[in-house]
Protein backbone atom coordinates (compact mmCIF):
# COMPACT_ATOMS: atom_id res chain seq x y z
CA UNK A 1 0.00 0.00 0.00
CA UNK A 2 1.31 3.07 -0.88
CA UNK A 3 0.10 6.88 0.59
CA UNK A 4 0.67 9.67 -0.95
CA UNK A 5 -0.76 13.17 0.98
CA UNK A 6 -0.75 16.60 -0.54
CA UNK A 7 -2.71 19.21 0.70
CA UNK A 8 -3.85 17.67 3.59
CA UNK A 9 -5.79 15.66 0.75
CA UNK A 10 -5.17 11.59 0.86
CA UNK A 11 -4.40 9.06 -1.34
CA UNK A 12 -4.29 5.18 -1.37
CA UNK A 13 -2.76 3.05 -4.21
CA UNK A 14 -4.88 -0.07 -2.37
CA UNK A 15 -8.10 -1.87 -2.49
CA UNK A 16 -10.72 0.71 -1.93
CA UNK A 17 -12.48 -2.43 0.65
CA UNK A 18 -9.26 -3.01 2.25
CA UNK A 19 -8.80 1.01 2.55
CA UNK A 20 -11.76 2.49 4.02
CA UNK A 21 -11.62 0.10 6.78
CA UNK A 22 -8.10 0.42 7.70
CA UNK A 23 -8.21 4.25 7.09
CA UNK A 24 -11.90 6.17 7.06
CA UNK A 25 -13.68 6.33 10.24
CA UNK A 26 -17.62 6.30 10.36
CA UNK A 27 -19.70 8.85 9.81
CA UNK A 28 -16.78 10.93 8.27
CA UNK A 29 -17.53 11.57 4.80
CA UNK A 30 -19.75 14.44 3.52
CA UNK A 31 -19.98 13.15 0.00
CA UNK A 32 -18.81 9.93 -2.14
CA UNK A 33 -18.69 10.59 -5.90
CA UNK A 34 -17.71 7.13 -7.97
CA UNK A 35 -17.60 5.42 -11.16
CA UNK A 36 -16.67 1.77 -9.86
CA UNK A 37 -15.49 -0.54 -12.46
CA UNK A 38 -18.50 -1.65 -14.60
CA UNK A 39 -17.61 -5.68 -14.98
CA UNK A 40 -18.21 -6.03 -18.48
CA UNK A 41 -15.41 -8.22 -19.88
CA UNK A 42 -14.00 -7.29 -22.85
CA UNK A 43 -15.36 -3.74 -22.56
CA UNK A 44 -14.55 -1.56 -25.29
CA UNK A 45 -16.96 1.07 -25.00
CA UNK A 46 -13.82 3.57 -24.62
CA UNK A 47 -13.04 2.63 -27.72
CA UNK A 48 -15.38 5.05 -29.35
CA UNK A 49 -14.04 8.24 -28.05
CA UNK A 50 -10.26 7.18 -27.16
CA UNK A 51 -9.26 6.81 -31.21
CA UNK A 52 -5.93 6.06 -30.48
CA UNK A 53 -5.28 3.74 -27.94
CA UNK A 54 -2.24 4.69 -27.32
CA UNK A 55 -3.27 7.33 -25.39
CA UNK A 56 -5.10 5.30 -22.72
CA UNK A 57 -2.93 4.67 -19.69
CA UNK A 58 -2.46 0.78 -18.83
CA UNK A 59 -3.78 -0.85 -15.49
CA UNK A 60 -7.41 -0.49 -15.48
CA UNK A 61 -8.41 -3.53 -12.71
CA UNK A 62 -11.88 -5.35 -14.00
CA UNK A 63 -14.13 -7.15 -11.63
CA UNK A 64 -15.14 -10.66 -13.01
CA UNK A 65 -19.16 -10.17 -13.96
CA UNK A 66 -19.50 -13.01 -11.78
CA UNK A 67 -17.77 -11.52 -8.82
CA UNK A 68 -19.73 -7.97 -9.27
CA UNK A 69 -23.00 -8.48 -7.22
CA UNK A 70 -20.48 -9.88 -4.11
CA UNK A 71 -18.03 -6.76 -5.03
CA UNK A 72 -20.67 -4.07 -4.70
CA UNK A 73 -22.39 -5.24 -1.59
CA UNK A 74 -18.94 -5.22 0.18
CA UNK A 75 -17.79 -1.69 -1.43
CA UNK A 76 -21.05 -0.21 -1.11
CA UNK A 77 -21.37 -1.33 2.97
CA UNK A 78 -18.40 0.36 3.57
CA UNK A 79 -19.17 3.50 1.47
CA UNK A 80 -22.53 3.69 3.49
CA UNK A 81 -20.73 3.29 6.82
CA UNK A 82 -18.10 6.41 6.08
CA UNK A 83 -20.60 8.70 5.21
CA UNK A 84 -21.91 10.60 7.62
CA UNK A 85 -25.89 11.18 8.12
CA UNK A 86 -27.23 13.00 5.95
CA UNK A 87 -24.19 12.63 3.30
CA UNK A 88 -24.90 11.56 -0.25
CA UNK A 89 -23.45 9.78 -2.71
CA UNK A 90 -23.04 9.66 -6.74
CA UNK A 91 -22.98 6.47 -7.98
CA UNK A 92 -22.22 5.99 -12.17
CA UNK A 93 -22.78 2.89 -13.51
CA UNK A 94 -23.50 1.60 -16.62
CA UNK A 95 -26.81 -0.50 -17.59
CA UNK A 96 -25.79 -3.90 -17.41
CA UNK A 97 -24.49 -4.62 -13.87
CA UNK A 98 -26.68 -1.67 -12.80
CA UNK A 99 -29.36 -4.50 -10.83
CA UNK A 100 -26.54 -5.38 -8.79
CA UNK A 101 -25.65 -1.79 -7.64
CA UNK A 102 -29.01 -0.93 -7.16
CA UNK A 103 -29.71 -4.06 -4.97
CA UNK A 104 -26.35 -3.33 -2.97
CA UNK A 105 -27.66 0.43 -2.39
CA UNK A 106 -30.47 -1.27 -0.77
CA UNK A 107 -29.22 -3.46 1.43
CA UNK A 108 -26.92 -0.71 2.92
CA UNK A 109 -30.09 1.08 3.64
CA UNK A 110 -29.12 4.45 1.65
CA UNK A 111 -31.75 5.96 -0.01
CA UNK A 112 -32.68 7.17 -3.53
CA UNK A 113 -32.71 11.09 -4.17
CA UNK A 114 -32.57 10.89 -7.74
CA UNK A 115 -31.91 8.74 -10.61
CA UNK A 116 -30.14 10.44 -13.15
CA UNK A 117 -29.24 9.87 -16.51
CA UNK A 118 -26.05 11.18 -18.49
CA UNK A 119 -26.17 11.61 -21.79
CA UNK A 120 -23.13 11.45 -23.13
CA UNK A 121 -22.06 12.15 -26.97
CA UNK A 122 -19.84 9.33 -28.64
CA UNK A 123 -22.16 6.47 -27.97
CA UNK A 124 -21.88 2.93 -28.91
CA UNK A 125 -22.73 2.87 -32.82
CA UNK A 126 -25.17 -0.07 -33.86
CA UNK A 127 -26.57 -1.24 -36.91
CA UNK A 128 -28.92 -4.00 -34.97
CA UNK A 129 -30.41 -2.19 -31.86
CA UNK A 130 -30.47 1.37 -30.73
CA UNK A 131 -27.49 3.47 -29.67
CA UNK A 132 -25.79 3.57 -26.02
CA UNK A 133 -25.02 6.71 -25.36
CA UNK A 134 -26.00 6.85 -21.07
CA UNK A 135 -24.66 5.86 -18.05
CA UNK A 136 -26.94 6.17 -14.56
CA UNK A 137 -26.04 8.42 -11.88
CA UNK A 138 -27.47 6.87 -8.62
CA UNK A 139 -28.09 9.77 -6.55
CA UNK A 140 -28.45 8.30 -2.88
CA UNK A 141 -28.38 9.89 0.58
CA UNK A 142 -27.41 8.11 4.02
CA UNK A 143 -30.50 8.14 6.21
CA UNK A 144 -30.27 10.60 9.00
CA UNK A 145 -32.15 13.68 11.32
CA UNK A 146 -30.72 16.53 9.19
CA UNK A 147 -30.68 18.27 6.17
CA UNK A 148 -28.61 16.71 3.03
CA UNK A 149 -26.33 19.22 1.41
CA UNK A 150 -28.37 20.61 -1.77
CA UNK A 151 -27.39 24.02 -2.97
CA UNK A 152 -30.21 24.97 -4.89
CA UNK A 153 -29.21 28.27 -6.06
CA UNK A 154 -25.63 27.35 -6.87
CA UNK A 155 -25.35 27.58 -10.71
CA UNK A 156 -28.06 29.47 -11.85
CA UNK A 157 -30.73 32.07 -10.13
CA UNK A 158 -33.64 30.75 -9.12
CA UNK A 159 -35.42 33.83 -11.33
CA UNK A 160 -33.07 33.53 -14.36
CA UNK A 161 -34.46 32.86 -17.55
CA UNK A 162 -33.20 30.82 -20.26
CA UNK A 163 -33.25 32.34 -23.67
CA UNK A 164 -35.53 30.82 -25.21
CA UNK A 165 -38.03 30.96 -22.22
CA UNK A 166 -38.34 28.75 -19.15
CA UNK A 167 -35.76 28.81 -16.17
CA UNK A 168 -32.08 28.00 -16.10
CA UNK A 169 -32.22 26.80 -12.42
CA UNK A 170 -35.11 24.18 -13.45
CA UNK A 171 -33.31 23.16 -16.89
CA UNK A 172 -29.77 22.62 -14.67
CA UNK A 173 -31.92 20.07 -12.00
CA UNK A 174 -33.74 18.09 -14.83
CA UNK A 175 -32.40 14.84 -14.30
CA UNK A 176 -31.36 13.96 -17.83
CA UNK A 177 -28.06 15.62 -18.18
CA UNK A 178 -26.21 16.19 -21.40
CA UNK A 179 -23.09 16.53 -21.15
CA UNK A 180 -20.38 15.80 -23.13
CA UNK A 181 -17.30 13.34 -22.87
CA UNK A 182 -14.13 15.22 -23.15
CA UNK A 183 -12.27 14.77 -26.68
CA UNK A 184 -8.57 14.91 -25.50
CA UNK A 185 -6.38 13.44 -28.72
CA UNK A 186 -3.07 13.27 -28.33
CA UNK A 187 -3.29 12.95 -24.74
CA UNK A 188 -3.12 10.44 -22.08
CA UNK A 189 -5.82 9.98 -20.09
CA UNK A 190 -7.88 7.04 -17.99
CA UNK A 191 -10.48 4.64 -19.47
CA UNK A 192 -13.58 6.20 -19.30
CA UNK A 193 -12.36 9.50 -17.59
CA UNK A 194 -15.58 12.04 -16.21
CA UNK A 195 -15.79 15.17 -17.39
CA UNK A 196 -14.61 17.75 -15.85
CA UNK A 197 -17.96 19.42 -16.03
CA UNK A 198 -20.41 17.01 -14.90
CA UNK A 199 -18.20 16.18 -11.79
CA UNK A 200 -18.30 20.29 -10.77
CA UNK A 201 -22.10 20.03 -11.11
CA UNK A 202 -22.16 17.16 -8.53
CA UNK A 203 -19.93 19.06 -6.53
CA UNK A 204 -21.33 22.43 -6.37
CA UNK A 205 -25.04 20.98 -5.93
CA UNK A 206 -24.13 18.28 -2.96
CA UNK A 207 -20.94 19.74 -1.34
CA UNK A 208 -19.85 23.56 0.41
CA UNK A 209 -16.13 24.39 0.52
CA UNK A 210 -13.83 22.14 3.35
CA UNK A 211 -16.23 18.78 3.17
CA UNK A 212 -14.57 15.69 2.91
CA UNK A 213 -14.92 14.52 -0.91
CA UNK A 214 -14.22 10.59 -1.27
CA UNK A 215 -13.35 8.56 -4.53
CA UNK A 216 -13.16 5.13 -3.63
CA UNK A 217 -11.96 4.48 -7.59
CA UNK A 218 -9.80 7.51 -8.49
CA UNK A 219 -8.61 5.57 -12.49
CA UNK A 220 -7.67 9.46 -13.61
CA UNK A 221 -8.22 11.27 -10.27
CA UNK A 222 -10.60 13.16 -11.89
CA UNK A 223 -12.84 13.36 -8.62
CA UNK A 224 -9.93 14.23 -6.96
CA UNK A 225 -8.60 17.06 -9.20
CA UNK A 226 -12.23 18.73 -9.28
CA UNK A 227 -12.96 18.02 -5.40
CA UNK A 228 -9.31 19.93 -4.68
CA UNK A 229 -9.90 22.54 -7.18
CA UNK A 230 -13.20 23.18 -5.76
CA UNK A 231 -11.57 23.65 -2.43
CA UNK A 232 -12.94 20.82 -0.96
CA UNK A 233 -10.54 18.04 0.80
CA UNK A 234 -10.06 14.83 -0.58
CA UNK A 235 -10.12 11.02 -0.06
CA UNK A 236 -9.36 8.03 -1.77
CA UNK A 237 -8.14 4.96 -3.62
CA UNK A 238 -7.01 3.12 -6.67
CA UNK A 239 -5.92 -0.61 -7.03
CA UNK A 240 -3.65 0.17 -9.57
CA UNK A 241 -0.36 1.10 -9.46
CA UNK A 242 0.21 2.81 -12.97
CA UNK A 243 -3.09 4.76 -12.56
CA UNK A 244 -2.16 6.01 -9.01
CA UNK A 245 1.31 7.00 -10.01
CA UNK A 246 0.25 9.34 -13.24
CA UNK A 247 -2.51 10.69 -10.90
CA UNK A 248 -0.47 11.54 -7.88
CA UNK A 249 1.67 13.47 -9.56
CA UNK A 250 -0.95 14.84 -11.06
CA UNK A 251 -1.65 15.86 -8.49
CA UNK A 252 0.87 17.77 -6.96
CA UNK A 253 0.65 20.61 -8.91
CA UNK A 254 -2.55 21.75 -8.44
CA UNK A 255 -3.78 24.53 -6.33
CA UNK A 256 -6.88 23.96 -4.27
CA UNK A 257 -9.61 26.26 -5.13
CA UNK A 258 -8.30 27.11 -8.61
CA UNK A 259 -11.32 26.32 -10.55
CA UNK A 260 -13.72 28.17 -8.65
CA UNK A 261 -12.79 31.70 -10.17
CA UNK A 262 -13.98 29.98 -13.44
CA UNK A 263 -17.75 29.31 -11.58
CA UNK A 264 -20.48 30.99 -13.01
CA UNK A 265 -21.81 33.16 -10.81
CA UNK A 266 -25.75 32.76 -10.45
CA UNK A 267 -27.85 35.59 -10.07
CA UNK A 268 -28.72 36.36 -6.26
CA UNK A 269 -32.64 36.10 -5.90
CA UNK A 270 -33.87 40.02 -4.90
CA UNK A 271 -37.56 38.10 -3.36
CA UNK A 272 -37.66 39.35 -0.08
CA UNK A 273 -39.75 36.37 1.29
CA UNK A 274 -38.48 33.82 -0.91
CA UNK A 275 -38.26 30.48 1.28
CA UNK A 276 -40.42 31.63 4.13
CA UNK A 277 -43.17 29.57 5.25
CA UNK A 278 -46.49 30.79 4.26
CA UNK A 279 -49.38 31.90 6.76
CA UNK A 280 -52.83 31.67 6.14
CA UNK A 281 -53.17 35.57 6.21
CA UNK A 282 -50.66 36.09 3.52
CA UNK A 283 -52.17 33.01 1.49
CA UNK A 284 -55.51 35.00 1.55
CA UNK A 285 -53.92 38.38 0.93
CA UNK A 286 -52.31 37.12 -2.28
CA UNK A 287 -55.66 35.35 -3.82
CA UNK A 288 -57.94 38.28 -2.94
CA UNK A 289 -54.81 40.57 -4.99
CA UNK A 290 -54.68 37.79 -7.91
CA UNK A 291 -58.70 38.07 -7.83
CA UNK A 292 -58.68 42.12 -8.09
CA UNK A 293 -55.74 42.22 -10.93
CA UNK A 294 -57.21 39.92 -12.71
CA UNK A 295 -60.80 41.32 -12.51
CA UNK A 296 -59.02 44.51 -13.69
CA UNK A 297 -58.10 43.14 -16.92
CA UNK A 298 -54.50 41.92 -16.27
CA UNK A 299 -53.24 39.17 -18.10
CA UNK A 300 -52.10 35.96 -15.97
CA UNK A 301 -48.38 36.60 -16.47
CA UNK A 302 -48.47 40.14 -15.51
CA UNK A 303 -50.52 39.44 -12.18
CA UNK A 304 -47.92 36.82 -11.62
CA UNK A 305 -44.90 39.57 -11.53
CA UNK A 306 -46.98 42.28 -9.73
CA UNK A 307 -47.60 39.81 -7.08
CA UNK A 308 -44.09 38.59 -7.30
CA UNK A 309 -42.94 42.18 -7.00
CA UNK A 310 -45.79 43.15 -3.92
CA UNK A 311 -45.20 39.84 -1.85
CA UNK A 312 -41.77 39.21 -2.27
CA UNK A 313 -42.69 35.57 -3.56
CA UNK A 314 -41.17 33.47 -6.54
CA UNK A 315 -43.75 32.44 -9.59
CA UNK A 316 -43.39 28.84 -8.68
CA UNK A 317 -44.39 29.54 -4.81
CA UNK A 318 -47.13 31.98 -5.99
CA UNK A 319 -48.73 29.31 -8.66
CA UNK A 320 -48.56 26.80 -6.23
CA UNK A 321 -51.27 28.74 -4.02
CA UNK A 322 -53.38 29.53 -7.07
CA UNK A 323 -53.58 25.63 -7.95
CA UNK A 324 -54.46 24.87 -4.28
CA UNK A 325 -57.49 26.94 -4.89
CA UNK A 326 -57.98 24.92 -7.57
CA UNK A 327 -57.66 27.96 -10.24
CA UNK A 328 -55.05 27.17 -13.42
CA UNK A 329 -52.66 29.43 -13.30
CA UNK A 330 -50.81 28.45 -16.86
C1 LIG B 1 -14.24 3.39 -14.25
S1 LIG B 1 -12.65 3.64 -13.57
C2 LIG B 1 -12.75 5.17 -12.74
C3 LIG B 1 -12.56 6.32 -13.68
C4 LIG B 1 -12.49 7.64 -12.98
N1 LIG B 1 -13.77 8.04 -12.46
C5 LIG B 1 -11.95 8.71 -13.90
O1 LIG B 1 -12.66 9.71 -14.17
O2 LIG B 1 -10.83 8.55 -14.39
C6 LIG B 1 -12.59 2.49 -12.24
C7 LIG B 1 -11.23 2.40 -11.56
O3 LIG B 1 -11.32 1.56 -10.42
C8 LIG B 1 -10.07 0.87 -10.27
N2 LIG B 1 -10.32 -0.29 -9.38
C9 LIG B 1 -10.79 -1.52 -9.71
N3 LIG B 1 -10.97 -2.28 -8.60
C10 LIG B 1 -10.61 -1.51 -7.54
C11 LIG B 1 -10.61 -1.70 -6.13
N4 LIG B 1 -10.99 -2.87 -5.59
N5 LIG B 1 -10.21 -0.67 -5.34
C12 LIG B 1 -9.81 0.51 -5.87
N6 LIG B 1 -9.77 0.74 -7.20
C13 LIG B 1 -10.19 -0.23 -8.02
C14 LIG B 1 -9.70 0.54 -11.69
O4 LIG B 1 -8.33 0.27 -11.81
C15 LIG B 1 -10.13 1.81 -12.44
O5 LIG B 1 -9.06 2.72 -12.54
Amino acid sequence: MTEVSIHGNHFYNEDCIAGFRAHIPDDSVDLIVTDPPYGIAGDTLHKHYNRNEAFVIDGYIEVPAEAYGDFSRRWIAEAARVLRPNGTLYLVSGYTQLYHVMAALRVAELVEVNHLIWKYNFGVFTRTKYVSSHYHILYYEKPGPGKRTFNLACRYGLRESAPGGGSLNYQDREDVWLINREYKPAQVKNKNELPTALLVKMLQYSSNEGDLICDPFMGGFSTARVAVGLNRRFVGFELSETAFDRGAAMMEGLSPGALLEQLRQPQASTLANQGRAWDETEIEAVLSRYDSLRAGGMTKKAAFETLSTEFGRGRWALERILKRRGDNPE
